[in-house]
C-alpha cells in the first residue's frame, strides 16, 4: 500500500528545539518544513524597519497590506529562508530587537488572521511538518500527528544563548533568560489562540535526549500513522 501523506504539528515554548526537530523530521520523511514563528518575526521586522506602531490599528492594516511573505529553500542549511517582500530576512529576524517585540505583534488579531490563513494554505498538499505555538490547536486542529515539545528552562536558555551569541556578540545569559520568560508569558496568556497543548497532542520532553533519540521516537509515531500500522 502507498504511504499516505500527513500533517505533523510541533508546538511548545520558545527555544525547546522545535525547529531542529521539525527540520530533521521533515528531511527524514521528505516533507516540507515550515517555521511559522519566522512569519511573525518577519512581520515584526517590517514594523521596526518602517517605524510603524504595532499598537495603532491604521498602522497594522497598512503594514499587512504591504507585506508579502514567501519561503525560499536554502541549499546550505536545507531549511527554507523567509523572504519579506522578496528580500531574504532570515538572519535579521533572529536579532534581539525582533525577539523583544515579536510576542506583542503575534498577539494582534489581524496579524494572526493574516499568518494563519497562509499557514493553512501551505498544508493543503499535506506532507508538512509545521512548528509554532498554535499549530495543533488552531492552524491544523485535524492534523494526524501533534507533538507538544518540552525542555527544562536551563536547557532552553543555554540553547538560545549558543544560537544568539553568534549573531549578537556581547549578549548575556541574563538577557536571554529574561526574553524567554517574557515571551513564554505573553505567548501563553494572549487572548487569541494562546500557546497550549492540544488535547490530542503527544508530550515529548527532550531535556535528556539526544537529537537522534528524539527523532527515533517521533519517526516511530509518524510511521505508525503513515503506514497505517
Ligand atoms: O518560534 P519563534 O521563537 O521563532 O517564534 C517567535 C514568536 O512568534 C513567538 O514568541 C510567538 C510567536 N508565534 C506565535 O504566536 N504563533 C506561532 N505559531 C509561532 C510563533
Amino acid at each position: 500500500m502507498k504511504d499516505k501523506k500527513i500533517i505533523i504539528t510541533i508546538d511548545g515554548y520558545s527555544s525547546c528545539g522545535k525547529s531542529t526537530l521539525a527540520l530533521q523530521l521533515a528531511q527524514s520523511l521528505n516533507y516540507i518544513f515550515i517555521d511559522s514563528g519566522a512569519m511573525y518575526r518577519a512581520i515584526t521586522l517590517y514594523f521596526l524597519q518602517h517605524n510603524m506602531d504595532s499598537h495603532k490599528s491604521e498602522d497594522i492594516t497598512r503594514a499587512l497590506n504591504q507585506i508579502h511573505l514567501s519561503f525560499l529553500k536554502n541549499p546550505d542549511s536545507k531549511k527554507s529562508d523567509i523572504l519579506l517582500n522578496g528580500e531574504n530576512v532570515e538572519k535579521l529576524i533572529r536579532e534581539m530587537k525582533v525577539s523583544e517585540q515579536v510576542s506583542q505583534v503575534a498577539s494582534i488579531a489581524e496579524v494572526r488572521a493574516f499568518a494563519v490563513s497562509q499557514q493553512k494554505e501551505m498544508g493543503l498538499q499535506k506532507g508538512v511538518v509545521m512548528e509554532g505555538r498554535d499549530i495543533g490547536t488552531t492552524v491544523f486542529p485535524n492534523a494526524e500527528l501533534k507533538i507538544f515539545l518540552l525542555a527544562d528552562m536551563h536547557t532552553r536558555i543555554l540553547r538560545r544563548y549558543d544560537e544568539l551569541k553568534k549573531i549578537t556578540p556581547g549578549i548575556s545569559i541574563d538577557e536571554v533568560r529574561k526574553n524567554i520568560e517574557h515571551r513564554d508569558y505573553l505567548d501563553s496568556h494572549r487572548e487569541i489562540s494562546p500557546l497550549r497543548k492540544a488535547d490530542d497532542a503527544k508530550i515529548l520532553d527532550n531535556t535528556h535526549l539526544t537529537l537522534e533519540e528524539e527523532l527515533d521516537i517521533v519517526l516511530a509515531w509518524a510511521n505508525k500513522i503513515i503506514r497505517d500500522e
